[in-house]
């Protein structure tokens, strides 16, 4: 152990099965607020510094196994072969290191609002009072489920005693068990070697180590955490949306205290890993994910789901739903917009109402303002983008790239048929098909031209309204030659 260790090793209970969550993934593998319960417990315990960290895995294992490997690569999965108990479970681990000294962290994986600062102070009063078990415990209005803190006359820990089989005037006590202990490893691979399962549920309790610790002389203590809130487990999925709830409580107040408008707490939901900046403004409705960051100034929601997007100064993003995609300064999207992974928007940019974007890079101060499909594309400065475009980039085997110049209009209701380029300052006709590049400055007109058929509604409509109109406007029997003028030319 070195010196800036807290504690030599982590041990993460997450064998478990987790019956009550009723659910075919592993218990700590349920998310809240961006992480797993595991990865929220692993998160907390991090700053610790322990060289070694242990996660017993049973249930699911090659699922958690798999999910570890991707949030937490540094820890060693250790195997309970069967699920014999949380103290079976611990010893498994502490089994695994034979040569393992000093303190050791053991906590329940399914403990999600675990904060550094609580594992911190818990290592240091178990150092400060030369206890070779400490465990933490809160003060808890409804303990029902957990265990029971027992203290002997002068207050100091006895026992832990669980639920089913504690006294009633045992169930009355209020000061329950965290699930969260530390422990000197010697200490811990005797007791835990030593674990009877004369118990309700005949299996080995790590709650039954501090019993014979204490008959021993052995000096252990029970620190209760300074917010009780931090200690609750997740058990099944009323408590997983309890502590969900708890969880975005926190970032929110905290976001708050930074400087970031929240209009509706109850409404908005920022996972722990997302960044907002000071006076960035988050409307009712809005869920924040993944690594998205909101910068300065900007307005979020209401309505809107940002997953993975960096949302830039002074942006704003209105009823929409958005995935790995930047948002630059100034730039506006919605009502309404679809932005996938991949699409870049320079600042002063807008996408408006029911335009979906994928990898595309969009150019300072262009415009896709309505109910466009803009897919593999490059679009430079100031263009238009006209409503109802449809960049064609699917050929129904392999997808093809667009390129439009800087200052082009493209003209509603084009298809732009990739790979094509359309140069800088070029037109294209209203209705095009556009398969072929257009150059700088020209315009690409690529549809059928106009024919008016003089006389039609009288001769094939006779009696409607539509005749009685054309009547009145005098033309009901112009007999003119049908035109073929192009309007466009
Ligand atoms: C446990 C404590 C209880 C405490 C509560 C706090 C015990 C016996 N009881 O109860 O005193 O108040 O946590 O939330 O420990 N696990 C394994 N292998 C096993 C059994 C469990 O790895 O064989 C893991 C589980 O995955 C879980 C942890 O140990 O992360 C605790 O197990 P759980 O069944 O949730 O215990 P609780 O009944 O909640
Ligand atoms: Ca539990």
């Amino acid at each position: 152990m070195s010196p800036q260790q807290a504690v030599a090793a982590v041990v993460v209970l997450a064998a478990g099965q987790g019956t009550r969550m009723r659910s075919a993934t592993p218990k700590v593998l349920h998310e809240l607020g961006g992480r797993s319960m595991l990865g929220h417990v692993l998160a907390a315990a991090a700053p610790l510094g322990a060289g070694t960290t242990l996660v017993v895995v049973g249930s699911g294992r090659e699922t958690v196994e798999q999910h570890l490997a991707a949030v937490a690569p540094g820890a060693r999965t250790v195997l309970q072969e069967q699920q014999l108990g949380s103290g079976h479970a611990a010893r498994v681990a502490v089994d695994a290191v034979p040569d393992l000294e000093g303190p050791v962290l053991v906590v329940n994986g399914d403990a999600p609002l675990l904060t550094a600062g609580t594992l911190e102070s818990l290592v240091a009063a178990h150092t400060a009072a030369g206890s070779v078990f400490t465990v933490l415990t809160a003060e808890v209005d409804d303990p029902t489920g957990l265990g029971r803190i027992v203290r002997d006359g002068r207050g100091a820990p006895r026992a832990i005693v669980e639920e089913r089989d504690a006294t009633a005037e045992q169930r009355a006590l209020r000061e329950v068990n965290a699930g969260v202990y530390v422990a000197d490893a010697g200490t811990l691979r005797r007791v835990l070697a030593g674990l009877a399962t004369d118990n309700a549920q005949g299996e080995q309790y790590l709650t039954d180590a501090l019993a014979p610790l204490v008959d021993g002389g052995a000096p252990v203590a029970a620190v209760r955490a300074a917010d009780p809130t931090d200690v609750l487990g997740c058990n099944d999925r009323v408590e997983l949306a309890a502590r969900r709830r708890t969880l975005n409580d926190r970032v929110l107040d905290a976001l708050m205290r930074a400087g970031v408008t929240v209009v509706d707490p109850a409404t908005t939901w920022v996972d722990v890993t997302v960044d907002v900046a000071p006076d960035a403004l988050l409307e009712p409705g809005v869920q924040l994910r993944g690594t998205t960051a909101v910068a300065a100034g900007a307005v979020v929601g209401p309505d809107t789901t940002l997953t993975d997007c960096t949302v830039e100064e002074g942006a704003r993003v209105v009823r929409s739903h958005c995935e790995g995609a930047v948002v630059g300064p100034r730039a506006s999207v919605g009502p309404f917009s679809y932005l996938r992974p991949g699409t870049r928007l320079a600042a002063g940019t807008k996408v408006g109402a029911f335009v979906e974007t994928k990898n595309v890079q969009v150019g300072e101060g262009s415009k896709v303002p309505h109910l466009s499909y803009v897919g593999d594309a490059t679009i430079g400065r100031g263009a238009n983008i006209g409503a109802a475009t449809v960049f064609v980039n699917y050929d129904g085997v392999a997808k093809h790239h667009t390129t439009i110049g800087d200052e082009v209009r493209v003209g509603s209701d084009t298809m732009l048929v990739a790979p094509v380029t359309v140069g800088d300052g070029a037109y294209t006709a209203a209705g095009s098909v556009i398969t072929q590049d257009v150059p700088p400055g020209a315009m690409g007109v690529a549809r059928a031209r106009q024919r008016n058929v003089a006389g039609w509604v009288r001769r094939r409509r006779p009696g409607t309204a539509a005749a009685r109109a054309a009547e009145a406007a005098g033309h009901e029997g112009a007999e003119a030659a049908d035109t073929g003028a192009d309007a466009s030319e």
